[in-house]
């Protein structure tokens, strides 16, 4: 399929904002302008497991830090520790992104982050109880004050939530020094695997400065998805609109900080990238990627692995393993 039938496609799926495909990348500017003490309050929330209803669960406890923003896990658990459906994505650089959630659902992270509580996918906290914990606590009350004029409300709570979010990101990535002008920054291998991102046409879903993000496109757009697979049994942002068009269509996700970020794809159902890069040549694409081609393709999404507070994230200690797709293919068998 040539590029452009894939840009006519995507245009007439997702509609604005227009393709931009053929835009250079920019490098993921630091954050700024942000009230430093709402984004300790918001740190102190996001990480504060008292404050659910279960007592055993924040918001760190599935986006952690220390594993991209993530859980390492195919598929996110909730309070009561039963699986859900979906993958956890991750909170770095999601002020970012024009859509949230695996089918877009939100596309501002105020609302988002009060769902984060309340979601059985998230604390599972009635939002009064959440309020309730906060004022009872012998700190948040005058944190609260010191940041707000009125205190705690619900508004202020997304408010520090949303301000400690948008400081989740994660510049200076050997990606962004080369988009800044150090050429030696990515490798031979990875320099080849951008412009191979391009010629095959990743990029134009897979664009802007998150490299992804903005966009929705229907998983095999290209080849069509098995109907009895795994991928077929979420249909995806149809669930938000009800539209039929709308089905297994999902946000199109960011790219930055990919290779720490395992397992793949709306269901973690894929383990490495390698895999990952096969199934969206030809699912998305049409195309099939020889092994030499994914290679390099796997060494420039290496290069977008960015720094928080000056430390570049940290991959998984099994990353790439054959032995999680193994494990995980276990838990849900792709139906024949
Ligand atoms: C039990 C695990 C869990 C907890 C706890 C949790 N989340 Fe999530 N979060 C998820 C999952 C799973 C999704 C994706 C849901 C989907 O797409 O259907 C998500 C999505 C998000 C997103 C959208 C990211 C993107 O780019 O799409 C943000 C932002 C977010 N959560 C923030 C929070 C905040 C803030 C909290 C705490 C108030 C929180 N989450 C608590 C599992 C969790
Ligand atoms: C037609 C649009 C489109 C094209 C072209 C495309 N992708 Fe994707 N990509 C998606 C969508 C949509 C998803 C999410 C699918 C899902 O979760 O089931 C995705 C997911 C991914 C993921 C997994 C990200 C994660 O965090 O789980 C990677 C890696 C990826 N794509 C890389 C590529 C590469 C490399 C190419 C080119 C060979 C490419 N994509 C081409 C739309 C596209």
């Amino acid at each position: 399929m040539s590029p452009h039938y894939i840009s006519l496609i995507l245009a007439l799926l997702s509609g604005p904002p227009a393709l931009a495909g053929d835009k250079p990348v920019s490098p993921i500017p630091p954050a700024s302008g942000l009230d430093s003490r709402k984004v300790e309050l918001g740190a102190l929330i996001y990480h504060d497991i008292r404050l659910s209803d279960s007592g055993r669960i924040a918001c760190a406890s599935c986006h952690d830090l220390n594993r991209g923003g993530t859980n390492w896990s195919p598929l996110s658990h909730d309070s009561k520790g039963n699986v859900r459906k979906r993958n956890t994505p991750s909170t770095f650089n999601t002020s970012l992104n024009f859509h949230l959630h695996w089918d877009g659902r939100f596309s501002e992270l105020e609302p988002e982050a009060l769902n984060g509580i309340i979601s059985i996918h998230g604390l599972d906290t009635p939002l009064a109880n959440f309020l309730q914990a906060l004022r009872e606590h012998p700190q948040y009350p005058k944190r609260f004050a010191e940041r707000y004029a009125d205190g705690i409300t619900k508004d202020n709570l997304a408010d520090a939530l949303a301000t400690f979010e948008r400081s989740l990101v994660t510049p200076d990535s050997p990606f962004d020094r080369y988009l800044l002008g150090d050429k030696k920054a990515l490798s031979r291998d990875a320099r080849d695997g951008y412009r191979l991102f391009k010629q095959y046409g990743c990029i134009s879903c897979h664009q802007g400065v998150n490299l992804g993000g903005n966009l929705f496109a229907r998983i095999g757009i290209a080849t069509p998805i098995p109907p009895n697979s795994l991928a077929a049994r979420d249909l995806g942002r149809f669930g938000v609109t009800g539209r039929k068009r709308d089905k297994h269509v999902f946000r199109v996700p960011s790219l930055r900080n990919v290779a720490v970020t395992p397992p793949y794809l709306h269901n973690g159902s894929i383990a490495t990238l390698d895999e990952t890069i096969r199934l969206m040549g030809l699912f998305q694409l049409g195309r099939k990627i020889p092994a030499a081609d994914r290679q390099k393709i796997k060494a420039f999404l290496h290069g977008l692995t960015g720094k928080y507070q000056g430390k570049t994230l940290q991959a998984p200690p099994s990353a790439d393993s054959e032995l999680t797709i193994r494990s995980h293919t276990r838990l849900a068998p792709e139906a024949k």
